[in-house]
């Protein structure tokens, strides 16, 4: 209470000391003017331009004259739902948010791509779907569209050729706009629409830019090819991981929508929100948006699953935090980022002839013995005490990695070392995936990472030795059997949601370490959710074009319920983190993705756009249509059950499965129940025929102790004698205190 107080005398105090600078300055809170997106629901009208008049007649009565309400509408939002964003004043905006007809208005917010910038390098291909199942029953994507909302395209990419393309489907409504160094022949069978949003968006963000829908930055062009690019033989990066390069669904064709701007490629949420609305007018079956959390689109993204669009978002690479997961809605697919079988050995040849091994992306040789210095932390004081200048510095110490984990740590002691003159950095770490920021920060300089065990003999070998050296050997290309994965990555971001624990999130992993994709005329290495958000993409449309009538609910449950949660070698998946540890439902939802079990569920947890209004409603407006007891969003028939506060009565949710198989099936329920939890499935044996089809069944829990919990998971699986397992995850906590919980 009296902190609460103190608190609030606090903000107060900030808020008029504000108010003061503002006004020494000559201006008024209320003066400036601001991007703001109005959000008026679903449309009213059919026709695009009484929905648009409908905006300009909402402006002209807050802002008296109809041109400065036309004037000041930087985009009307029209096709998915209606709304628009305007430049107003905070008056302005208090005012439009009172109308009767308005649901709610929001400052519109630059967001980050996800990806840390240029992560480039070596690595190479991405797990690809077999010839055989999912890629052939889909057709290779054909007749599919895929939206991709980003930096826009590079299109002389050879990933993008259509050579042998049918025509554009006839539905296609899109356009192609065109712009600097962008011209209608640059779209063609494969790029079948381009268009380039450059209201909202920053000058600064935009005169370093191209002004049309080509690439400037390479992020849009990577994950466009790495959803859906063509075959191209001999892709490699400088010989690293030479082979073929495609996307997930090399025959579906691709839509670019640029709302990603400049060389910190940020992207405006009005932007975002008219790519979304246009998108949903083009056509598009898929939209993949690899970018950070989105705060006002939340609205965009409901409409367009509403008309039958998946949409597919990265989940963040701000992990292994918990509680860091975005874009975390119940209605598109959310997706975390994992390793593949693919690793980078690279032989450190001691003075001494002995070899230890660590991990680096060097494809040009640097020549035979170096000396080597101990640079100990590698901190500036620590390299000053010492001479490195023109040698290769090894920086371990263990007392750090607890403080500080090496994706903060290495580019400092990089950039200390660079800075003291040194010609190499040998870094310990523990596993962390860190290889991808080679590009950005070593910039020349040899890195190499190692374990601290090798590390360790290294230290030992330094202070032994009266003049030290090292021979760095180039990197080999490691891949298939004996690398342990897919593990999901360290940064790749973690549940529980903060919004909506009574989610799972993320939904699914896919590969999205150090994938080998275009940029510009050549292929580069990156790594992100950004990059395996466009993995999803590409089999989400192999299964839409598998499964025409199948809904983005049913999409998502077969890639949910189908995913993996042990690797080739039966080991369960693990996630990267200090320490390690076995990846659980917040790390990776369902599971690692299996594009070929996917077009064969078994089972589907369908879900109707009405009932993701039921809680959208509660949650956003507007309220007078909330149902409250049915805003859990545990209620909704999701293929994933989070309870975040259990108490002492017993719990039971619904759900339902639609038989997508035989027609003739008989299920049985195994239920691994979260420890602590009595979980109980009723009933727990389901036949399917010709005429029953969907069977609904109740899940109840019931704590067995009364302790305030962490959640603990467990899961629940659909058997049919063998040919379908349908999975989902299960997140339970039991809170005996409302006021206190634990994170995971
Ligand atoms: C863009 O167009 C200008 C003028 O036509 C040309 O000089 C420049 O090389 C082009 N740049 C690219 C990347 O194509
Ligand atoms: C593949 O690329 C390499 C290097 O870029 C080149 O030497 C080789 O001739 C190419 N092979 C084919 C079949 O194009
Ligand atoms: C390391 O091996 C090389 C070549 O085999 C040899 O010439 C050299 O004497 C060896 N050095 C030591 C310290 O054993
Ligand atoms: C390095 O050490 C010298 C002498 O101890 C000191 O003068 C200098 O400021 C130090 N440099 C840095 C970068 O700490
Ligand atoms: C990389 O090194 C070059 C020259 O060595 C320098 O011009 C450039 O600014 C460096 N880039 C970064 C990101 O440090
Ligand atoms: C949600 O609100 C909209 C108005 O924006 C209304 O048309 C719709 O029927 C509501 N849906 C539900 C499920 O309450
Ligand atoms: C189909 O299954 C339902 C329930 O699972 C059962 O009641 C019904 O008799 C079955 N119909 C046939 C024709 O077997």
């Amino acid at each position: 209470m009296g902190s609460q107080h103190l608190l609030s005398s606090m903000l107060l105090l900030l808020f008029l000391s504000s108010f003061i600078q503002m006004a020494a300055l000559g201006r008024t809170p209320s003066s400036s003017k601001l991007l703001y997106i109005v959000y008026m629901g679903g449309r009213q009208h059919e026709d695009p331009d009484l929905v648009t008049a409908s905006h300009h007649d909402t402006m002209s009565s807050v802002l008296g004259s109809k041109e400065e309400a036309v004037s000041s509408i930087v985009y009307s939002y029209k096709h998915g739902f209606s709304g628009f964003a305007a430049m107003l004043t905070e008056s302005q905006a208090d005012q439009i948010a009172e109308l009767p007809e308005v649901i709610s208005v929001n400052p519109s917010r630059s967001v980050p791509l996800h990806t840390t910038r240029s992560w480039d390098y070596l690595g190479l291909g991405y797990k690809q779907p077999q010839s055989t199942g999912l890629l052939r029953r889909g057709n290779f994507g054909d007749g599919i569209i895929i939206g991709v909302v980003d930096s826009g395209i590079w299109p002389e990419s050879r990933s993008f050729d259509d050579h042998g393309y049918g025509p554009v489907p006839s539905r296609w409504k899109g356009t192609c706009e065109v712009g600097q160094n962008f011209t209608v022949k640059h779209c063609n069978r494969k790029i079948i629409g381009a268009r380039w949003y450059a209201g909202g968006v920053d000058d600064s963000d935009i005169s370093v830019d191209y002004r049309s829908p080509r690439d400037f930055q390479g992020h849009g062009t990577h994950t466009a090819s790495t959803a859906a690019g063509s075959f191209v033989g001999n892709a490699s990066f400088h010989g690293l991981g030479a082979g073929v390069a495609r996307g997930g669904a090399p025959r579906a064709r691709l839509a670019i929508y640029k709302a990603c701007w400049g060389n910190n490629i940020r992207c405006p949420d009005a932007a975002l929100l008219k790519a979304i609305d246009d998108a949903v007018h083009d056509g598009v079956d898929i939209l993949s948006l690899s970018l950070g959390a989105i705060q006002s689109p939340i609205f965009a993204s409901i409409h367009a699953v509403e008309k039958g669009i998946t949409v597919i978002f990265s989940g963040g690479n701000d992990g292994p935090v918990p509680q860091t997961i975005s874009n975390d809605l119940p209605w598109v697919i959310t997706v975390a980022a994992s390793t593949m079988d693919r690793s980078f050995p690279t032989i450190l040849t001691l003075g001494d002839n002995r070899t230890v091994v660590g991990q680096s992306i060097l494809y040009e040789s640097t020549g035979g013995f170096k000396e080597l210095a101990d640079g100990g932390s590698c901190s500036r004081d620590d390299l000053n005490s010492s001479d490195v200048v023109g040698k290769i510095v090894l920086c371990y110490q263990l007392a750090i990695a607890s403080s500080s984990p090496p994706r903060r740590h290495f580019p400092l002691a990089a950039s200390n070392v660079q800075e003291a003159g040194g010609k190499g950095i040998i870094f310990a770490q523990y596993s962390a995936n860190i290889l991808s920021f080679i590009d950005d920060i070593c910039n020349g300089t040899v890195c190499v990472f190692v374990d601290y065990e090798i590390g360790k003999q290294i230290k030992d070998y330094v202070t032994n030795t009266r003049s030290p050296l090292v021979k760095v050997s180039l990197t080999q290309d490691k891949v298939g059997s004996g690398v342990m994965s897919p593990r999901v990555t360290a940064f790749s971001s973690r549940g529980p949601s903060i919004l909506f624990p009574d989610l799972v999130k993320p939904d699914i992993t896919a590969p999205g370490f150090l994938i080998l994709a275009a940029v510009k005329d050549s292929y580069k290495f990156d790594s992100g959710t950004s990059m395996a958000c466009p993995h999803v993409s590409g089999v989400a449309a192999l299964l839409k074009a598998a499964h025409p009538q199948w809904s983005p609910a049913a999409i998502k449950s077969a890639l949910v319920t189908t995913a993996h949660t042990a690797n080739a070698y039966g080991f369960p998946i693990e996630a990267e983190g200090v320490p390690r540890k076995l990846a659980d439902p917040f790390d990776f939802g369902g599971g690692h993705i299996d594009p070929n079990k996917a077009s064969d569920p078994g089972l589907i947890y369908d879900v109707e756009p009405e009932d993701y209004f039921k809680f959208f409603n509660c949650t956003y407006g507007p309220s007078t249509t909330c149902d409250l007891v049915d805003s859990r969003l545990y209620r909704l028939n999701l293929p994933s059950i989070s309870i975040p506060d259990l108490k002492k009565t017993p719990l039971t949710v619904w759900r339902t499965v639609t038989n997508v198989g035989d027609k003739d099936s008989i299920y049985r329920a195994m239920v691994e129940s979260p420890p602590g939890v009595n979980m109980v499935v009723e009933p727990s044996l389901l036949q399917f025929n010709a005429s029953t089809t969907t069977h609904t069944f109740a899940v109840t829990f019931t704590p067995l102790q009364m302790v305030q919990g962490d959640f603990n998971f467990g899961s629940l699986t659909w058997f049919d004698d063998g040919k379908h397992a349908v999975r989902i995850p299960i997140a339970v906590r039991v809170i005996i205190h409302d006021s206190f919980s634990d994170t995971s």
